[in-house]
Formats: structure tokens, sequence, C-alpha cells
């Protein structure tokens, strides 16, 4: 655990194998992402596209990240995550405002998100910054345990 400080920027290279290892460790739960393990870690390094994806850097670690991709449709899809005792501590605030800032200054119209129902730390995060459910994937996504999970859609119009 840090001190409690955190900074965000743009990814660069040289962050490729921390994101892929921040992603492995949140797939690893089995709760907040789609990914479950394995997690091929040099694979996501290498074909990990930086440009779009913000970090957040506590102590030179990154202990959060946020990707836009934005589409040949105007809208830009985002999916973040922040590492566990990072959580709580207003890091998915700060890059969801910087991803919103990134999003607008390239003059996307809309940024759109997935989210499993039961993860209500996102869709109150989402919430919170005037995301709005716009519909629901039934027994859409099937996991490792045969289980067939909801998606909620959601979308904010920037
Ligand atoms: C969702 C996630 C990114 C939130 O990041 P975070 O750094 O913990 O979020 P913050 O500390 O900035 O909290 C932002 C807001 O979310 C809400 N929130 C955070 N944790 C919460 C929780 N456990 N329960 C309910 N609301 C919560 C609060 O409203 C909070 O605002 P507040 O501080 O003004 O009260 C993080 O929990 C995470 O990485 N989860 C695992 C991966 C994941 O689920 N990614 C999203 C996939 S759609």
């Amino acid at each position: 655990m840090g001190t409690g400080q955190f900074s965000v920027r743009p990814a660069k290279d040289g962050d490729r194998r921390a994101l892929a290892v921040l992603f492995a460790a949140v797939a690893e739960e089995r709760d907040g992402i789609a990914a479950e393990p394995p997690i091929d870690v040099d694979k996501l390094a290498e074909s990990w596209k930086t440009d779009g994806t913000l970090v957040a850097l506590a102590d030179s670690d990154i202990v959060g990240e946020i990707r836009v991709d934005p589409t040949w449709m105007g809208f830009g899809e985002i999916g973040m995550m922040v590492a566990a005792d990072w959580r709580g501590r207003g890091v998915g605030k700060a890059l969801l405002a910087a991803a919103v800032e990134w999003a607008r200054v390239r003059g996307l119209h809309k940024l759109a998100l997935s989210v499993f129902p039961h993860n209500s730390a996102a869709i109150t995060l989402y919430r919170k910054f005037g995301f709005v459910e716009e519909g629901r994937l039934v027994r859409h996504v099937r996991r490792a345990d045969g289980q067939l999970w909801d998606l909620i859609e959601m979308g904010l119009l920037l």
C-alpha cells in the first residue's frame, strides 16, 4: 500500500507489461471483468494498445487503468480496473474523468460500456458520471464454471 497519492497519465509503451499483470490479477478475482484465468501475460502485454489507455500511478507502480477504444461509429468503448488494494480511494473517479476528457478532445459523441449487474461499485461510479442504463443482455457471458451472467449496457452522451 502506498502513500495514498496517485497521478493519471497516458500509457506509454513501457507500461505494457505492468498493465497486463494488473489485468491478470483482476481476472483472477473472477468478478468484475469478463476475462478469467488463465491470462497469457506476455501475449497481452505485446498486444496492448496504449493509445487511448490512461494509467493511474502511485510510487511509479500502475495501480489502475482505463481504455477508450474509439469505434468507426463515433462512440468509444471503455473498460477499466483498479488494483484491489487501491480501490475506494478515488482512483476510478480520476481515471474516468480523464477518459471522458480524452474522448471529448477527440470528438467522440458518446462513451459506452458493459458491466455485470452485481458490480455495484462500478455501476455507482458510472452513474455518478452520468452514464445511464440502456439495456440488458440476458445470460450473455458464459463463465468458466458454466454460469451465464447478464450484462448491463451503459452509455454517456458527451
Ligand atoms: C469499479 C472500480 C474501477 C472502481 O474503482 P475505485 O478506484 O474503487 O473507485 P473510486 O474509489 O474512485 O470510487 C468511485 C465511486 O464509486 C462508488 N464506489 C466505489 N466503491 C464502491 C463500492 N464498493 N460499493 C459501492 N459504490 C462504490 C462510490 O460512489 C465512489 O464515489 P465516492 O468516493 O464519491 O463515494 C474498481 O472497483 C475495480 O477495478 N473493480 C474491479 C474491476 C471492474 O469491475 N472493472 C469495471 C468493469 S465494468
